[in-house]
């Protein structure tokens, strides 16, 4: 059995004491506006690794690409999750290095594997028989996780329908790859993101255990590795549990896992969401049937592309006072779907009157279109990390080969929260639909 301490108590999550003056930054940067900290980022990672100590936790770029949030990440110590070229670029342009990645696309033609390795990842996944074939000509070069599907009823989107082997369809498939010389070094699964409670993780890991059991008794290939994806919720409307809270039966599951087995989660949502706002313009209003109705600059082809994509409602406030009534916030273009909020309680507002949606890091600007030609939104960055600061080495070292070289992580029972790690020598230092993301 793994032995994991009780985490140090959750730090709260490190919202500014006071928010900046989003009047004045929209006066001098222009609306609409996303204004990213950097510092919220590092402040969620650390909440996070201090609720899943000895967990090497890869930042899902997905949720939020930007350059000074792969740098900040990088900082604190993360690793970094990817699932095409495009996503390597950022890693590059964030001066990121590969071993401190994995490729999590179950999916992927010859070509992503090439681009991923010439950058130096050596991590990918597999989820089917076609897919561990088409990694035969990688065998070489690269090790895998078997994506296992547990689908989720509970979470905002179910990513299991899409992607994942069915649990009873593993033993067959570690058996083709053994046959073909594909390593597999281990399981992974998502639970669905934005997961209601703990139990879908719960389930997926004491699956997953079994499995990993079972296999190793039946004299298979050990399966050191055990990736537990995202879905670690935020809170959108103040209801969520605290992450230490959602992550106190997650930490007793994985402790049961056999020992040594190394634990990686891909966290989006939680590092992401908090850290950026929404500032938006009312550019005209009418009265609808009886219904005010406010136009705003930006809306759910632009950077609320989350409320149709990610079924999300942002915290939305605004500076006006007065008495307040069922009201709509609609975006810019001419598509009649462009509506950000309804039977919203608002005073009257007036045109130039600026709107704050809190909450917007994760899935929004990384689904925007242009629709209308209309430009995305800028984003402000701030606190950013000063760029002469390379990333801290992390606490685990890099990619899944230096893990096995190194050993598991020891956690140190005299440092809750805190990760050392066995050095090995000297020289080494959505309806729950789908989403469609
Ligand atoms: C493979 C994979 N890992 C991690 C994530 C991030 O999930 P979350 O934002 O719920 O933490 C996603 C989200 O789509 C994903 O597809």
């Amino acid at each position: 059995m793994r032995s994991f301490p009780a985490p140090s108590p959750v730090r709260p999550m490190a919202v500014p004491v006071r928010d900046p003056d989003w009047s004045s930054l929209v006066a001098r940067h222009g609306s609409p506006l996303l204004v990213l900290d950097c510092g919220v980022l590092g402040a969620q990672y650390r909440a996070l690794a201090d609720a899943l100590p000895g967990v090497r936790l890869h930042y899902a770029i997905k949720a939020l690409p930007e350059v000074a949030a792969i740098e900040s990440l990088a900082q604190q110590g993360a690793h970094f999750e990817i699932a095409s070229e495009g996503e390597i670029d950022l890693l590059r342009a964030a001066g990121v290095g590969p071993r401190r990645t994995i490729h999590t696309h179950p999916i992927k033609r010859p070509r992503d594997v090439v681009a991923a390795l010439r950058f130096g990842v050596t991590t990918f996944v597999v989820d089917n028989a076609h897919e561990i074939d088409k990694m035969v000509a990688f065998r070489d070069r690269a090790e895998f996780l078997l994506r296992v599907s547990f689908r989720s009823p509970d979470a905002r989107c179910d990513l299991s329908r899409k992607f994942g082997c069915q649990p009873g369809d593993v033993e067959g498939l570690l058996a083709r790859a053994a046959k073909s010389g594909v390593r597999i070094e281990g399981l992974c699964f998502h639970v669905g993101s934005q997961s209601a409670t703990p139990d879908a993780h719960v389930h997926a890991i004491d699956a997953c255990n079994a499995m990993i059991r079972a296999h190793a008794e039946a004299g298979g290939r050990r399966l050191a590795v055990l990736d537990i994806g995202g879905g670690f919720p935020v809170s959108y409307d103040g209801n969520a549990p605290s992450i230490g809270e959602f992550c106190a039966p997650i930490r007793r599951a994985l402790s049961r896992l056999p020992a040594g087995t190394s634990v990686f989660a891909e966290p989006g949502r939680f590092l992401a969401a908090p850290a950026m706002t929404g500032l938006s313009t009312v550019i005209g209003k009418a009265e609808r049937s009886g219904i005010p109705w406010y136009f705003l600059d930006d809306g759910v082809y632009g950077s609320f592309s989350g409320r149709i994509y990610d079924h999300t409602s942002y915290p939305i406030t605004v500076a006006r006072r007065g008495p307040t009534r069922a009201s709509v916030l609609a975006g810019p273009t001419c598509d009649s779907i462009d509506v950000v909020a309804e039977e919203i309680a608002l005073p009257e507002l007036e045109i130039g009157d600026l709107v704050v949606a809190k909450m917007m890091g994760a899935y929004t600007s990384a689904s925007a279109t242009r629709f209308n030609s209309l430009p995305t939104t800028k984003i402000l960055v701030l606190n950013r990390p000063s760029r002469t600061v390379r990333p801290a080495r992390s606490t685990y070292g890099d990619g899944l080969g230096s893990w096995r070289r190194s050993g598991s992580v020891r956690i140190d029972p005299g440092s809750p929260g805190r990760h050392t790690r066995q050095r090995p020598s000297p020289q080494r230092a959505r309806s729950k639909r789908t989403s469609t993301r």
